[in-house]
């Protein structure tokens, strides 16, 4: 396997906003709440996450807080980006990167979608560019997804990322009044870059047939 030396100096400080395919992601800021209350509050979308469903006041609150880190500068930090559809400007979803480790360089990432926006593989693409700045930008060695079983389309965007299930553990959480099993999935930095070499498209490979109409829809 390639071997991938850490940054000189580690780091995180992306220029906004970041441009994928179809999405833009930038850092949250205070005219997101009425978006972000529109998924974050609903009780669906909060199964099996580790947050209850929010309100304004909550909402209002994070974003003074931990949403308002725009970089990563030391470990026990995280970053938290707002997707945005670069062609309505809709805010859709958000995605995070956790930076957990110096030492271990060791990392993980989450991401949350309204579910009106589900199905389009924007979790997928969003999801991969905060791989992409953990291992590329960062230095990361090791990104980590930690994952509920009954969670079947979170482990879905875990697969289609390119990450490996490294484990199963059974009820190993008590979490939200019942015992949880955790699927851990895991990426190196050298898988990355294998990824990145061979091209592998993760998005446009779990396309269907319908993409291109659907794809047009989302950008018009
Ligand atoms: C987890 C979550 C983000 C997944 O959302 P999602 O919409 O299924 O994921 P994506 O946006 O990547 O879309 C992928 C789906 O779109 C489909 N798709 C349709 N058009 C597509 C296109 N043009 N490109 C790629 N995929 C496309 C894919 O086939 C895939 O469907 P499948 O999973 O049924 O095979 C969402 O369920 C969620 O927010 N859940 C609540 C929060 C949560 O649990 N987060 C995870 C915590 S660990």
């Amino acid at each position: 396997m390639l071997s991938v030396p850490p940054p000189t100096d580690p780091g995180l400080r992306p220029d906004y906003p970041i441009r994928t395919e179809r999405l833009l992601l930038r850092p949250l800021a205070l005219t997101d709440v009425e978006a972000l209350l529109a998924y974050r509050s609903r009780p669906d979308v909060c199964r099996y996450v580790p947050f209850e469903p929010m309100d304004r006041q909550v909402i209002t609150r994070r974003l003074a807080n931990h949403w308002a880190n725009t970089t990563l500068t030391d470990e026990g930090q995280s970053l938290t980006l707002g997707v945005e559809l670069a062609g309505t400007g809709e805010l859709v979803g958000d995605v995070i990167l956790f930076w957990h480790s110096r030492l271990h360089r060791g990392g993980e990432i989450g991401y949350v979608l309204n579910p009106d926006y589900a199905g389009h593989g924007y979790a997928t693409e969003a999801a991969k560019t905060m791989l992409r700045l953990g291992f590329e930008d960062l230095g990361l060695h090791r990104i980590v997804a930690r994952i509920d079983e009954r969670n079947d389309a979170s482990a879905r965007v875990a697969r289609r990322l390119g990450m490996r299930q490294e484990a199963r553990l059974v009820h190993n959480e008590f979490f939200k009044g019942e015992w949880s099993t955790e699927l851990d999935f895991a990426m190196l930095a050298e898988e990355w870059q294998v990824r990145r070499t061979e091209g592998i498209d993760e998005v446009a490979s779990a396309r269907p047939r319908s993409a291109e109409r659907g794809r047009a829809e989302t950008v018009t």
